[in-house]
């Protein structure tokens, strides 16, 4: 077994996020594009393939697949087929694409998804989504395959906005009857357009409603457990604490490697398919991360 890296803050380096793609079927209108919005290519699997391999050298245990959505990737279980054994694949989707392609995602070695949906109205779904032929029930369709092939634990992302936080309740409720984590996330506003909900209240009735809190860690991310209901709650703004548990590099849609999804002056390409000059890479950005918000 490789030594896992560790940077110079002494933050372990157990994961990588990939970015497969900048191209999306939706159009969130809070979207953060993953920290890159300039980023029109796409990067090639074997370009994807040989920086997991190279992770998994170095001692890194799990990928997360991105976009984008990754789904609009018609090559995505051949690429997953192709990735290295010993890195625990998981999958984050907008989950219209889903329901076809659940199984074979599975038999290529996905272990799981997290599905993005923000509302359960389908008018508020539409407005959240950009896309006035939004439809709602492709994505609990998917949800639903995704169970069926096994890809579990399946996790709800909810980004925590001023359309849907009168809905966290419905969306809590949805989650325990379908056995899903909610992730409840707190909005990234890029853009200022002052969108975000008022997650700090919604953390404090789930305090109050616990039986039992973990804390994750990666990002000390908080976890509760309701009666049947496990809701994790993703806060990074002005978060010393989360940034000072990161264990994650990035990979841009573009194949460059990104120490950090709030900056862009510190990344490193990929230029190359030789095993030893991408791990040298993958040292490299992990000798360039820093927490961003820091004590
Ligand atoms: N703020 C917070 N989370 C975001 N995501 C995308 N844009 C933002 C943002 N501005 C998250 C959503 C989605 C995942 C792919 O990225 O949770 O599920």
């Amino acid at each position: 077994m490789p030594e896992t890296l560790v940077d110079a803050y002494g933050r372990k380096l157990t994961g990588l996020r990939m970015a497969l793609t900048p191209r999306c079927n939706l159009n969130c209108i809070y979207c953060h594009h993953e920290g890159d919005l300039v980023s029109q290519g796409e990067i090639s699997a074997e370009t994807a393939v040989a920086i997991a391999r190279a992770a998994a050298e170095l001692g890194m245990r799990t990928l997360k697949l991105t976009g984008g959505e990754p789904l609009m990737r018609t090559d995505l279980e051949d690429l997953i087929a192709r990735m290295p054994e010993g890195l625990n694949i998981s999958l984050t989707t907008n989950g219209t694409l889903l329901a076809g392609r659940a199984i074979a995602l599975a038999e290529a070695g996905l272990e799981r998804v997290n599905v993005s949906l923000d509302s359960l109205k389908p008018e508020v779904y539409r407005n959240i989504t950009g896309c006035r032929r939004g439809d709602l029930q492709r994505v609990i369709d998917g949800i639903a395959a995704a169970q069926e092939a096994g890809l579990e634990p399946i996790k709800l992302n909810v980004v925590v906005l001023r359309e849907n936080e009168r809905e966290i309740p419905d969306l809590i409720e949805f989650s325990r009857q379908k056995g899903l984590i909610l992730q409840l996330i707190e909005l990234l506003d890029l853009k200022d357009h002052n969108m975000s909900g008022d997650i700090e209240r919604i953390e404090k009735s789930l305090q109050e409603q616990a039986i039992r809190v973990r804390t994750r860690e990666l990002h000390r991310r908080r976890k509760y457990f309701l009666d049947g209901a496990e809701v994790e709650v993703v806060r990074p703004m002005d978060n010393t604490e989360f940034c000072a548990n990161c264990t994650r590099l990035r990979v841009t849609s573009d194949g460059q490697i990104k120490p950090c999804l709030l900056r862009c002056d510190n990344l490193v390409p990929v230029n190359t398919l030789d095993s030893e000059q991408i791990k040298a890479l993958l040292r490299e950005a992990n000798a360039r991360r820093k927490p961003y918000f820091m004590k």
